[in-house]
Order: structure tokens, then sequence, then C-alpha cells
């Protein structure tokens, strides 16, 4: 995460104006809003040692006009608090382009209107993947199979902006992609709306014993099962075995969803060439394939929509079945204004979202990064 280490002889809170936030545990929270981007940096001062880094949790890319900003920053911190910068992660490797995201992102803001998808696609065939690392096999299909849509999803930095990269290159106009944890978007879709659903290497080091922590748990493959249409298809690729038996188990378990095959999975030799397939064909390792189809059509969902400022009836930390409201922090500014930080949603996932806060109200920043979803709304109405 970029990052810059100061050494300093002034404490932060001698030069703090208006634009610092801080919290009761002295972690300062400094709110950027750039022409590109919007994110938050964290103060942290231990006597002379102050580390600033980018908050990570609201996903902003990582780009070259946030690393400049940052360095400048850093820069200007050092020069009034009678310091100096010790070490930083801030040099600036290649330029972003920025027509890559204004031409293939689509946006968390875009994905909480309702007509997102229809704004986007106006063909017969939806595909999505999920996790598509630097999108080698989406570019694939795309290109051959110009009369569908596409979306691409994946959190990793790099690896999304490869991908988009490689979308311009083969000049594709049938594809878009979202920087965002792909299960909190599934709740956005339509039910019966997708014609097949990717899931290529999503385990690469999974053990019987994280099996909690998989992508594919039972309530993520029900998602699944309803936006999937009737003849669409789920498609998972793993070099995996314990994943391929626990996800086959899983979804004859918990969904109506049928294996294509006359068993569970097979043993194939796709050659989607992605990075982690031809690593795992390197490794010789055997490749498993599963395909489950939906033949029953499953009801339609309420279009999920909000309305803020929200009102929350206190800040206090609650679990109710399984859905999470926890207050993270809560940081002021000199003139008495708020930001709260929050973590929202169900279980081990919930989204990690920064809000204003004001006469009991929670309302949306430019940094506020989060989908609308039913755990989002969920745990929202345990504070209730
Ligand atoms: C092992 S890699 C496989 C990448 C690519 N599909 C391939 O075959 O090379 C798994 C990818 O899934 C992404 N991923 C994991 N959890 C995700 C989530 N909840 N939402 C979106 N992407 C996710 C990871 O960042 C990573 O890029």
């Amino acid at each position: 995460m970029p990052n810059a280490v100061l050494t300093v002889n002034k404490h932060i809170s001698e030069i703090c104006d208006i634009d610092f936030f801080v919290s009761k545990k002295g972690i300062y929270l400094y709110p950027v809003d750039l022409e590109k981007e919007a994110f938050f940096l964290k103060l942290i001062q231990n006597d002379k040692r102050l580390v600033i880094k980018l908050d990570k949790s609201t996903m902003p890319k990582i780009t070259s006009s946030l690393k400049d900003f940052m360095l400048r920053f850093a820069e200007d911190l050092a020069l009034k608090l009678n310091g100096n910068i010790e070490h930083h992660n801030l040099n600036i490797n290649r330029k972003t382009d920025y027509s890559l995201f204004d031409n293939y992102e689509i946006k968390t803001q875009a994905i909480n209107k309702t007509s997102w998808v229809s704004e986007l696609c106006n063909k017969d065939r939806l595909n999505l993947e999920i996790g598509m690392g630097s999108g080698e096999f989406l570019t694939n299909e795309a290109k051959t199979r110009k009369n569908e849509c596409f979306i691409g999803v994946e959190v990793l930095n790099n690896d999304f902006y490869i991908a988009l990269r490689r979308f311009n290159n083969a000049k594709l106009d049938n594809i878009k992609a979202v920087y965002y944890d792909a299960r909190a978007i599934l709740d956005k879709f339509e039910s019966n709306s997708i014609d097949n659903i990717y899931l290529n290497f999503p385990e690469p080091w999974f053990r019987a014993k994280r099996l909690k922590h998989s992508i594919l748990t039972a309530r993520v493959a029900k998602k699944i099962e309803r936006i999937l249409k009737v003849g669409g298809r789920f498609n998972i690729l793993t070099d995996n075995h314990p994943f391929a038996l626990s996800s086959c188990v899983m979804l004859e378990n918990s969904t109506k969803l049928k294996s294509l095959f006359n068993r569970p999975y097979i043993i194939t030799n796709e050659n989607i060439k992605t990075k982690y397939e031809k690593k795992w064909i390197k490794y010789q390792r055997t490749i498993y394939k599963l395909v489950y189809t939906k033949d029953k059509k499953s009801e339609p969902i309420k279009p999920i929509s909000l309305r803020f400022p929200i009102k929350i009836k206190n800040l206090n930390s609650l679990v109710k079945d399984g859905y999470v409201f926890k207050v993270l922090g809560l940081y002021k500014n000199t003139k008495g204004q708020q930001i709260v930080e929050l973590t929202l949603g169900y279980g081990k996932n919930p989204q990690h979202i920064f809000f204003s806060f004001k006469d009991g109200y929670i309302d949306i920043l430019p940094q506020s990064n989060f989908i609308v979803n039913y755990d989002f709304l969920n745990a929202l109405a345990i504070n209730d």
C-alpha cells in the first residue's frame, strides 16, 4: 500500500487545520478529493515517527496522481513539522491512463442505480466473471463473442488495470469491469438475467480447513443461482481438488443447480491461457471443471434503493443473525464536523465504508464507496 514514513520534530496536532479529522485513539484522517479520485489518508504519529498511509478499505485505485498527491502531501508535512521523509513507496513507474477507467470501468455509484445493467449492455446475452485477474479469459471470450456483453470483477488494483489495458488493446466495446468485491454486487443483478458466470482458479492456496473463508459459500451460491438465466451456466475451473469437491457438495446441497456432466466434475484441458491456468499447467497439476446449470426460474426480487441521509439510532457496534454493524472509528475536525468509519454487511465479509455523521444521520462523502445490497440493508436495520 502507498505510504510514507517521516521523522518529525513537532506533533501533527500543532499544525492541524479543518481538513484533518482525528479519532479518540489519535488517528488522523485526511480526506482527499482529486479530479479523478477520492480517498482517505490515515496518519499515525508515535513520538517523532509519523506514518502516512493510504486507507485501502474504500478501494481507491492506486493511480499516478494519487501517488503524486501523497508524495507532495508528505513533503509538505515534513516541512511544516520540521522533519524529513525517511522512506516512501510513492515513485511513479507509469503514468495512469485515465481513459481506460472512463471507457471500461463501472463504478459502485453507477451500480447502485437500478438500471445499471441495461445502461451498459444492450445485447441479449450477459456474462460475468468473478475474480478476472488480469482479464485474459474475458478478453478472449469478448473478442470471439461480439454479440454478447461481459462484466469482469476484480479486487486487485494492478490486475484490474492490466485487464483494462488488455480490453483497450483488443478494442473491445462489449466489456466492462468493476473494481470491488464481487460478492457485494450479486444482489444488483435481476433474477434470471445472466447466461454464464465464470469462476476461474479462485482459490489457489485452498485447504479443506479454509472452507469457511472460501469465496464460494452457500450464500454466494444461492445468489448466483438466482441471477442465472434458466439454461444459464455456472462455470468453475480449479486445480484444487478439495475446492472442486467441496464446491460440488455445497452446490448440490444448497442450490437446485444441476451438473451438466453425469458426474459432479470432469478433468479438463481447457486452455483458457490465464496466468493461473498457465502456472498450474507448468506444474503439471490436474485441472477440474464444474459446470452447473439452472432449470427453474427464480422469483424476481425488488430493486434495492436507499435514500441518504439515513438516521442511525446510535453508534454502538451490533451483530444480529450474522449481520454486522460495527463502528471502527469516529473522527472530528476542528469545526466539530464528523466522519464515521463503519463495517456493514454479513459475516466475515462486510463492506467497509466512511460516511459523514451529523445530528444522528449518516450521509455520503465523495470517498464513500459501497454497494447497497441486501446484506447492507439488513446490517443497517439492526441499528433501527
Ligand atoms: C488465483 S486468482 C485467478 C485469476 C484469474 N481468474 C486466472 O485464472 O488467472 C483469483 C483472483 O480472484 C480475485 N478475487 C478474490 N476474491 C474476490 C472477490 N471477492 N471479488 C473479486 N475478485 C476476487 C483475486 O484478486 C485474484 O485476482
